[in-house]
């Protein structure tokens, strides 16, 4: 087989992932899909600052049709974030038969539907295992592994930021603020952390489970968002007294055809499951009605664990190639129920 041509948008905490996960992982990859992947360029904003990764052969641009209009690279990863530019730019690859892999969930959350809608149209795959809680493979989790089930609940922690400033200020005592600061140095905080803290990220990823898990055309607006910019170390220090310990809560659950869905700062008694979940993990509960329960644990955030869901879609996209069988929505497709407003 020839070998597959990645082209990145994007080379930041997530990007650098990918081209050190190709390289210390060539081995498991090229054992799966019989050749070699490289990636042969990337988009950036400023070729002068300094990369904390070998790029080897890869060449960097500022130019985004060096990416988009290769013919030589056959996927896309799109992991520069913001939503208008990134999605121009998905468009233009979809116009020119590229498939995109993105970890984007400020996008997908707002344009997913109508994003799959134009891969699709151009016999294209569009993969975003990665938006949802990092390494932790959920959307597939959900919509291969639980596919024949009819889900009912699911219920985490899927702000890695929020968990890692609320675990520091529990068990540490750190301030709110300096518990910010290490996580954006640990390149777990978004580049603007305010969606971070204020559970838009989490109500971003929240409606995208639930889109897959409940099969229905969940929007953003759907989700109630609080988060964790106003909570207190004396909140969580009385809060620990009294056993209890405070966790930013996902929420989403379907009955008759009427979505509940909410993001906010929980107290939960510091033996409930979620409680042990520590720092940038996540966790996902996911309750269906012939599995019953289950949990699906793991970092939440960071840039290796991040690129191991983008590389996982990567050879779903590279494997769907061969079998020429792209653009055939390998996830559940959307819209098969309609929402009832509450008073319908
Ligand atoms: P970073 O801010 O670390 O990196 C963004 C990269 O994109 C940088 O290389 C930057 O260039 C480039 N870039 C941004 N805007 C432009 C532009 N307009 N034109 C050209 N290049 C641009 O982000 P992350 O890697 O942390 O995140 C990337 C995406 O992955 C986001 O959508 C994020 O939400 C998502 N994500 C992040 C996770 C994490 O743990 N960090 C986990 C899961 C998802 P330059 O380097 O020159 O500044
Ligand atoms: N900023 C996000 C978080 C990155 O902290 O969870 C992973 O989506």
């Amino acid at each position: 087989e020839s070998n597959v041509s990645v082209g990145l948008l994007g080379l930041g905490v997530v990007g650098s992932g990918v081209i050190k996960l190709i390289e210390s992982h060539q081995e498991e990859l090229a054992h799966q899909l019989g050749c070699n992947v490289n990636v042969k360029s990337a988009l950036v904003r400023d070729l002068e600052k300094a990369r904390n990764v070998d790029i080897g052969d890869t060449y960097l641009t500022t130019n985004p049709d060096d990416v988009l209009q290769d013919p030589d690279i056959d996927v896309i990863v799109e992991v520069m974030g913001g939503i208008e530019e990134a999605r121009r730019h998905i468009l233009k690859a979809f116009e020119a038969k590229k498939h995109i892999v993105t970890a984007n969930k400020d996008l997908i959350a707002l344009h997913g539907p109508a994003l799959q809608e134009a891969a699709s149209r151009n016999g294209c795959d569009l993969f975003y295992e990665a938006s949802v809680a990092g390494g932790i493979p959920i959307l597939r989790g959900l919509t291969e592994g639980l596919v024949s089930d009819r889900i009912q609940k699911i219920m985490g922690i899927v702000n890695g930021t929020t968990n890692y400033i609320l675990t520091k200020m529990d068990c540490d005592g750190v301030s709110y603020e300096s518990a910010l600061q290490e996580a954006k140095e640990l390149g777990f905080a978004e580049a603007d952390p305010t969606a971070d803290v204020g559970g838009l990220d989490a109500a971003r990823k929240m409606a995208i489970l639930a889109r897959l898990a409940f099969y229905t055309n969940v929007d953003l607006e759907d989700v109630e968002v609080s988060g964790i910019s106003d909570i207190q170390l004396e909140d969580l220090q009385y809060g620990k007294k009294l056993g209890y310990m405070m966790k930013l809560i996902g929420y989403a659950q379907i009955h008759e055809h009427k979505l509940e869905a909410h993001v906010q700062p929980t107290l939960l008694s510091r033996n409930h499951p979620l409680a042990g979940v520590k720092n940038e993990y996540n966790a996902v509960y996911v309750y269906g009605d012939a599995v019953g329960e289950t949990m699906f644990y793991g970092p939440g955030a960071g840039s290796l664990p991040t690129a191991t869901a983008v590389m996982s879609d990567v050879v779903a996209v590279v494997k769907n190639i061969r079998l020429g069988v792209n653009g055939r929505r390998h996830i559940k497709p959307l819209f098969k129920k309609e929402l009832t407003t509450p008073d319908e």
